[in-house]
């Protein structure tokens, strides 16, 4: 019993619960979320807008739009996104991210921050989204890399360390494929708030199907 609540009363480090998690670095897909697709058309809708204007670029350019809703149907499809995503009520803006394909680069800006990522558009397939934990041991001249990739569609809502290195790539070659996100920023700095952060945004309860193998 005395065993027990001493368990309880252990204070938990972030590095436990993602070994419990059975996460070796922090990157997850959370629950698909139950979202209108008429909700995320506005969002679309800016994107589309800006291509119009100044085109994609090169198919690797990852392009950030900053964007508010506007009118009143988009203010309330916006606040039902936020309600489903267990976003911070208090958010009026967020950014939207896309690219045709995003090569392996870290985000080095952002450390002590973790992108919230829900998957507004895909075009006609869905994307791998994956990381890479690369480290070496002591006595090793060559660095071992471990690789988790998910399947992400429409409705997909995932959380990544930015200082990992990480990529994205439609999951089969299709003319119009483009990965368009909406993304928040929540503090991942402390030991406190990686472990609110895990808890407001927990992972699947499907586990970690690995995008390169189903
Ligand atoms: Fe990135």
């Amino acid at each position: 019993m005395q065993a027990r609540a001493q368990a309880i009363d252990q204070p938990k480090s972030f590095k436990s619960i993602l070994k419990k998690a059975k996460l070796d670095h922090f990157f997850y897909r959370c629950d698909r979320k139950k979202i209108d697709p008429e909700d995320l058309a506005w969002m679309l809708e800016r994107v589309k807008k800006y291509i119009a204007q100044y085109g994609t670029g090169s198919p690797s350019a990852i392009e950030v739009l900053s964007v508010r809703p506007q009118n009143m149907t988009e203010i309330e499809a916006f606040e039902r996104i936020k309600k489903e995503c267990r976003l911070e009520p208090w958010i009026d803006k967020v950014e939207l991210v896309f690219c045709e394909w995003a090569s392996l680069h870290t985000d080095p800006d952002w450390l002590g921050k973790a992108f919230v990522s829900l998957v507004v558009g895909t075009g006609p397939s869905p994307y791998t989204v994956s990381t890479h934990k690369i480290s070496r041991k002591k006595d090793s001249q060559i660095p071992s890399v471990k690789t988790r990739g998910f399947k992400m569609h429409t409705g997909d809502l995932f959380v990544l360390d930015p200082t990992l290195p990480h990529s994205a790539n439609p999951c089969t070659n299709h003319y119009g494929s483009l990965l368009v996100l909406m993304q928040v920023t929540e503090l991942f700095g402390s030991e406190q708030e990686k472990i609110e952060l895990f808890d407001r945004y927990p992972p699947a309860k499907d586990g970690y199907p690995d995008a390169f193998c189903s």
